[in-house]
């Protein structure tokens, strides 16, 4: 399978950013460990910081990959744009959090996308993708 993994916004500070919240490892050596254990797919990933930017992703691979797997960060909470975006691609599309968003802010636990994916998984620290992307291969 391709799959495409793409992190929004404030996601390239993962190791630095409230390590007590989002873990202490940077997603690059977290991206290693996940090529690995799923050697038999071609992963790829993106980050950006910018809404046009993750729509344009979405847009470039989404009737080209076998999933994504998104992370798309605040703009999970905000973005009507990300999940129109979903639904206008031809693949299935995996939403995921590193906490678990339902046990924190009010604000953190409505999302705009979730409607439009296959499945939310949330809480599982980085393991979160890698569970999405099992996810993806049931499908
Ligand atoms: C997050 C949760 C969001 O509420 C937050 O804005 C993030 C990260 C997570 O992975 O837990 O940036 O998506």
């Amino acid at each position: 399978m391709k799959i495409q993994i793409i992190n929004g916004p404030n996601l390239n500070l993962l190791g630095k950013r409230e390590p007590e919240v989002y873990g202490k490892k940077s997603f690059d050596e977290y991206f290693q460990v996940l090529t690995e254990a799923f050697a038999q797919h071609e992963i790829i990933y993106f980050q950006s910081n910018s809404e046009g930017a993750i729509i344009d992703k979405i847009h470039e691979v989404g009737f080209d990959v076998d999933g994504i797997v998104l992370n798309a960060g605040a703009y999970t909470h905000t973005s009507l744009a990300i999940a129109d975006a979903i639904s206008a691609v031809s693949c299935p599309v995996i939403e995921v959090h590193i906490s678990n968003v339902h046990a924190r802010e009010a604000y953190r636990q409505h999302s705009y996308l979730a409607k439009n994916c296959l499945g939310v998984i949330s809480g599982f620290g980085l393991e979160s993708y890698r569970l999405a992307i099992q996810g993806l291969e049931l499908n």
